[in-house]
């Protein structure tokens, strides 16, 4: 268990997740804006979720399952990874479209940048949003991340927003 909100709680992600991962990634909606492909299969998804799994070893943080406390349902995922050549952690976050607009994403967004400043003792948090992607730039709003700037990321036109460990102490 990493964090709990009043609708959610945020765990560690498993290899059983990967039916999630393929799942999500199947949706063309889901992943319209990221630059990523649907998984070939299961096992395709468990592979990529080892290196996931990884991360919370070598770096004490990752992306993580997003669920709901009332049913124990996963809705997807959210969570900190750390970049290690450009030594920036990001914030990134994907929900089965049958859950989104609920506010998920944002109630799980706050609850991971309080996790990065107040628990992992992060100086600065980032997100990168392709241009279009209006739901996703309201979730980096109303979660207290800033724009900083227009630029392209991974070769397509994106927004950078960020937030720092004194501007969200300061807001928190
Ligand atoms: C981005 C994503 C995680 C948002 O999840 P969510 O749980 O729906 O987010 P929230 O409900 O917390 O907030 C979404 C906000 O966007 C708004 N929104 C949704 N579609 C919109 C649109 N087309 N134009 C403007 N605003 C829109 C919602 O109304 C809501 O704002 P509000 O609370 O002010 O009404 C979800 O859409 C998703 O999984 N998308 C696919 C993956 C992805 O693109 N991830 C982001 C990569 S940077």
């Amino acid at each position: 268990m990493i964090t709990k909100t009043k609708r959610l709680y945020i765990r560690e992600l498993i290899i059983d997740d990967a039916v999630h991962f393929f799942n999500i990634n199947n949706n063309p909606n889901c992943i319209k804006y990221t630059g990523d492909n649907p998984f070939e299969s299961i096992k395709t998804a468990e592979n990529f979720l080892e290196e996931y799994i990884q991360q919370y070893k070598d770096y004490n943080m990752g992306r993580w399952a997003v669920c709901l406390r009332e049913t124990d349902e996963f809705l997807g995922w959210c969570g900190l990874k750390y970049h290690p050549k450009e030594n920036v952690t990001d914030i990134g976050y994907r929900l089965y479209q049958t859950h989104w607009n609920k506010g998920y994403a944002t109630e799980a967004t706050k609850a991971c940048l309080d996790y990065g400043f107040n628990h992992l003792n992060l100086n600065r948090i980032v997100a990168h949003v392709h241009i279009d992607n209006k739901s996703s730039h309201k979730v980096a709003l109303k979660s207290g991340l800033i724009y900083m700037k227009y630029f392209i990321y991974d070769g397509k036109p994106a927004k950078l927003y960020q937030i720092k460990k004194n501007e969200y102490l300061g807001n928190n």
